[in-house]
């Protein structure tokens, strides 16, 4: 293929600059051979929020945008939320292929072997307010097991990594669970090795006395496939946090802390937890018109609505309204989705949300489902947490392994003081705050 090149002539200098494009894009670094004089550093991009900047090369999740295409290692959503099961997908995420059925067998065993926590962090857990948020419990926990686990650091060793992604995608639910039984001051529940990872997870959220727990299947599949459709979604917040955390070298229990914190915001993950307040303060759907329209008048945001990448229709909504179908049938139907469906009609046929491509996110109809299948909105987040770890894993192992990674440490454009004259306290007059 003939190479592509992108021709620049700085209007400072009239010096004529060549570019390659590859993969549609130029290199940002190679902006700094364009010089106005000898004491220039050379042009930047500026990019905050990194709206036009891609920071990688991934070959894990694929996402267009406009057509409302989200593909794990070439295999659209859709096929793997109604084939798979959420370990199967998590498999395909990490390394890149479906799992024979031995592969499967040998990663489940693997995952289930680790899915236990230290006594020690059980108590660490106790440690926490009956009413801490668990979101920090979950954030805090993960990042406490990086003492428990020194042999994490060793993140240049492919076998360390190895047993540190097991280890996580292992004990995540294990935490959620704690935190979720600690906020009701029940007893933790040891988890079982004969359920499948999502019954297992059911098991340690839900068992109460009886000696084996059944989970009901319906909930498990649909809970199973809240978690695929969750698992990863390429260079989000958090996943960027992941990265960026990861180029130190920092072992992947405080990555992803880090991650899960990045993920508790309102704007991200927090925003399941937003809808149902949402929903909770318009009651009725009567109210729903006189709610969009304060949105539209700039008070507050549609929680659930609008995405950086997609400006169509988000599939994970989709597929998640069909689950709360299936989930309704086994819990009754919740009440907030009248609501829900009412506000995404009204929102959908409005002249503000169609000229901006505002479309219902994964989070517009997942906590709908959560709440039905018992969880209380604070808990929201914690279960967006758990799948996508395993989509954090793969970035960061992908990151590792990517020689042309290092620790990421973006530029800015200095809009402080030039220097300035020392003063000493006794001559200092109080000067307005200045956020400079
Ligand atoms: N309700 C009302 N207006 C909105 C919304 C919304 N939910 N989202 C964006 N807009 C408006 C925004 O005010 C702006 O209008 P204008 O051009 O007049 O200034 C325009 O649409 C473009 O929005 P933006 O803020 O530049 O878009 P962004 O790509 O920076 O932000 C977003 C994306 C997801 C943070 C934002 O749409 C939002 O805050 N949505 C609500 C929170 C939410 O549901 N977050 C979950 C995202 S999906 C899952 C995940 O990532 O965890």
């Amino acid at each position: 293929m003939e190479k592509q090149i992108l021709s620049v002539v700085d209007s400072r200098t009239n010096d004529r600059y060549e570019f390659p494009i590859e993969n549609g894009a130029i290199r940002a670094s190679d902006l700094r051979q364009i010089r106005s004089g000898a004491d220039d550093f050379g042009l930047m991009s500026f990019d905050p929020a990194f709206l036009n900047t891609a920071s990688c090369r991934s070959a894990i999740t694929f996402i267009d945008g406009d057509k409302g295409i989200l593909r794990y290692r070439g295999y659209p959503i859709e096929r793997l939320a109604e084939k798979c099961t959420f370990l199967e997908v998590a498999y395909l995420i990490l390394y890149g292929e479906l799992p024979t059925e031995l592969q499967l067998k040998n990663f489940v065993a693997g995952v289930t072997h680790h899915t236990m926590l230290h006594e020690k962090t059980k108590n660490f857990l106790e440690g926490f307010n009956h009413d801490a948020h668990p979101m920090g419990m979950f954030i805090s926990t993960v990042a406490a097991l990086s003492t428990v686990y020194p042999d994490a650091r060793r993140v240049l060793d492919p076998e360390s990594r190895e047993l540190q992604i097991r280890r996580l995608i292992g004990k995540v639910p294990t935490i959620a669970a704690y935190a979720y039984r600690h906020s009701l001051g029940y007893p933790y529940i040891y988890p079982d090795d004969e359920l499948s990872y999502t019954e297992n997870f059911m098991n340690m959220l839900w068992r109460m006395v009886e000696p084996k727990y059944r989970a009901n299947p319906v909930l498990a599949r649909a809970l199973d496939i809240l978690f695929i459709l969750h698992a990863d979604h390429e260079q989000n917040c958090s996943t960027n946090v992941m990265r960026a955390v990861g180029s130190s070298q920092a072992d992947p229990f405080v990555c992803t802390a880090a991650a899960a914190s990045a993920l508790s915001g309102p704007l991200h993950g927090g925003a399941n937890e937003e809808v149902l307040k949402m929903l909770d303060e318009i009651g009725s759907k009567d109210n729903v018109r006189g709610y969009i329209e304060k949105v539209k008048a700039g008070h507050g945001k549609l929680m659930g609505f609008g995405h950086r990448i997609y400006k169509n229709y988000d599939p994970r909504a989709r597929i998640i309204k069909w689950a709360a179908d299936q989930v309704f049938v086994a819990t009754g139907r919740n009440p907030k989705l009248d609501i829900a469906l009412e506000l995404e009609k009204i929102a959908l046929e409005d002249e503000y949300f169609i000229k901006r491509k505002l479309y219902p996110n994964v989070d517009f109809y997942s906590g709908i489902i959560y709440q039905a299948l018992g969880f209380k909105p604070e808990m929201f987040t914690v279960l967006f947490a758990i799948p996508r770890t395993v989509g954090w894993l793969a970035q960061w192992q992908e990151l590792i392994q990517d020689p042309e990674q290092k620790i990421a440490r973006p530029r800015q454009l200095y809009t402080g003081y030039d220097a300035r004259e020392f003063v000493p306290i006794e001559k200092r007059a109080i000067r307005a705050a200045a956020s400079r």
